[in-house]
């Protein structure tokens, strides 16, 4: 059985699982830390959105909370200039690849970067970054949910849901760089994919790029606040 540890987050004493990681101890008791493309019980985050950075006594760079195992006595803090410097460059990248359209998007209200741009006074348009433009169309052709790839960050949950939890072999990523997709088997469409476990896959987008056609069926993507 896990040993208990206590650790500090901005001035809270938290008492948590020994190697349980610091983002889901500090989501779970209401602190709230910016992230994209973790999911709980991951054993190897992709750590790839670079939100969550925080900074942890004794360590001069801030750390990822999504790969940080908690340890007896550690002292977190969520913001310092460094940590909010690194979250609104990571921001606004991510940002440079969604298509903002937000009242036209089924995840308005809802969604990850606008919960984040909230949370830490950002805003929701590119400074010093242009849009990566990619005018791709709507992957429509199934009958419950549907993906936008314009909208797509690239976090990989979906890609990791497909992968260890609904295992319906849908959706991969395609190509590298600039070029990288969410991509179907074959390029057939989701009309193809005939497992009603790929409803899981869609569940965990942040963003609105994967989402259900019908209001009633849209979710919450977990991890939120
Ligand atoms: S479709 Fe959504 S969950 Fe999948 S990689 Fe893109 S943003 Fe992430
Ligand atoms: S949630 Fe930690 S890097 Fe994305």
């Amino acid at each position: 059985m896990s040993r208990r540890v206590t650790v500090t987050i901005d001035g809270k004493k938290i008492q948590a699982l020994a190697g349980e990681k610091l983002l889901w101890v500090a989501l779970e008791n209401g602190i709230f830390i910016p992230n994209l493309c973790a999911l709980k019980g991951q054993e190897r985050p992709p750590a790839s959105c670079r939100l969550c950075f925080v900074q942890v006594k004794g360590k001069e760079e801030p750390v990822t909370a999504c790969t940080l195992p908690v340890v007896d006595g550690m002292e977190v803090k969520t913001r310092s200039p460094q940590v909010d410097r690194l979250v609104k460059s990571a921001f606004e990248l991510l940002l440079s690849h969604h298509r903002l359209q937000c009242s036209r998007c089924p995840k308005n209200k809802n969604c990850q970067l606008q919960i984040i741009a909230r949370e830490r006074g950002l805003k929701l348009k590119l400074n010093r970054l242009k849009p990566l433009s990619r005018e791709e169309e709507i992957d429509d052709s199934a009958e419950c949910y549907a993906l936008d790839r314009s909208r797509c960050v690239l976090c990989g949950r979906c890609v990791w849901v497909d992968r260890h939890a609904a295992k319906t072999g849908t959706i991969g990523f395609a190509q590298r760089g600039i070029a990288r997709r969410v991509a179907t088997f074959g390029d057939e469409g989701l009309g193809g994919v005939a497992s009603p476990e790929f409803q899981r896959c869609v569940e965990v987008c942040p963003v609105g790029a994967l989402y259900f056609k019908k209001k009633e069926e849209r979710g919450d993507p977990g991890n939120e606040k």
